[in-house]
């Protein structure tokens, strides 16, 4: 049933009945009921900050940001506005996303390969490097708008960093992200999104 309906909002979401669902139900077919999407290119949104949330799927709308394959700018168009804010808070409010399991991650590695990316993902994030300001700074604090990373599907993040770079994506908040992104290595990428995949951070 789940698929059927899945495949109706891909194709034609006006065509979906939405009656009697919570306006959130719509939004989970992509990005799961728990907001723990199981596809990674579904950005997981459990725990992430509502306002960060409710701004992206403005900027989808608006045609802002339209690096999501056009399945975003569908749906947003669509959400009524003024359940905006509880659709936001919904997700918002879900038990912060637990980092995936490191020995799953470490066994698609040859030894030792897997440890020298997150220890390189971790010098980035929380020293950054040349021309590499520290993540820690904005992705950690409560007080900044920038996304919570953690726990976050790495492949979603590599692309994100990738869109950045190559000016698919615009930083809106604090327009810094295409610079820094511009100065790394798919090495890195590949680093600091193992890192935030697998490492709970800790947040101020
Ligand atoms: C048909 C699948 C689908 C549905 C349904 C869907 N989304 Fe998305 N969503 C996506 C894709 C794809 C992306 C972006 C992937 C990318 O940028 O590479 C995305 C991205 C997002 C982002 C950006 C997250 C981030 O970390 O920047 C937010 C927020 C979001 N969606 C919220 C919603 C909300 C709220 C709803 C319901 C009103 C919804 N989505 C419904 C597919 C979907
Ligand atoms: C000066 C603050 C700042 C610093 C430092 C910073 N970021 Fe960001 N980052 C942001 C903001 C703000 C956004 C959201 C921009 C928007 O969508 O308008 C963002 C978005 C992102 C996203 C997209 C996340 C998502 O859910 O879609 C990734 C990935 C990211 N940053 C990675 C990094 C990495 C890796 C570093 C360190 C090497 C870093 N950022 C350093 C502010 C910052």
């Amino acid at each position: 049933m789940l698929v059927l309906v899945f495949v109706a909002v891909s194709s034609n979401a006006d065509m979906l009945d939405k009656t009697g669902m919570a306006p959130w139900e719509v939004c989970a077919l992509c990005h799961g009921a728990d907001g723990v999407s199981v596809m990674p290119k579904f950005p997981k949104l459990a725990g992430q900050k509502a306002a960060y949330i409710e701004s992206q799927v403005l900027r989808f709308r608006h045609g802002e940001r339209m690096n999501d394959g056009g399945q975003m700018q569908t749906i947003s168009a669509e959400v009524e506005l003024g359940d905006l804010a509880d659709i936001s808070r919904y997700f918002a409010e879900l038990p912060v996303r637990d980092p995936v399991d490191k020995g799953i991650l470490a066994a698609e590695f040859p030894p030792e390969e897997y440890l020298i990316r997150v220890e390189r993902g971790r010098k980035l994030f929380y020293q950054g490097d040349k021309n590499v300001p520290a993540c820690v700074v904005c992705h950690a604090d409560k007080n900044s708008q920038a996304p919570w990373l953690d726990g976050q599907h790495r492949a979603y993040i590599e692309k994100q960093l990738i869109d950045f770079r190559d000016g698919n994506r615009r930083d809106f908040i604090i327009g810094k992200m295409p610079a820094i992104a511009a100065n790394l290595t798919s090495f890195d990428r590949e680093a600091i999104a193992l890192f935030v995949e697998s490492e709970r951070i800790s947040r101020n």
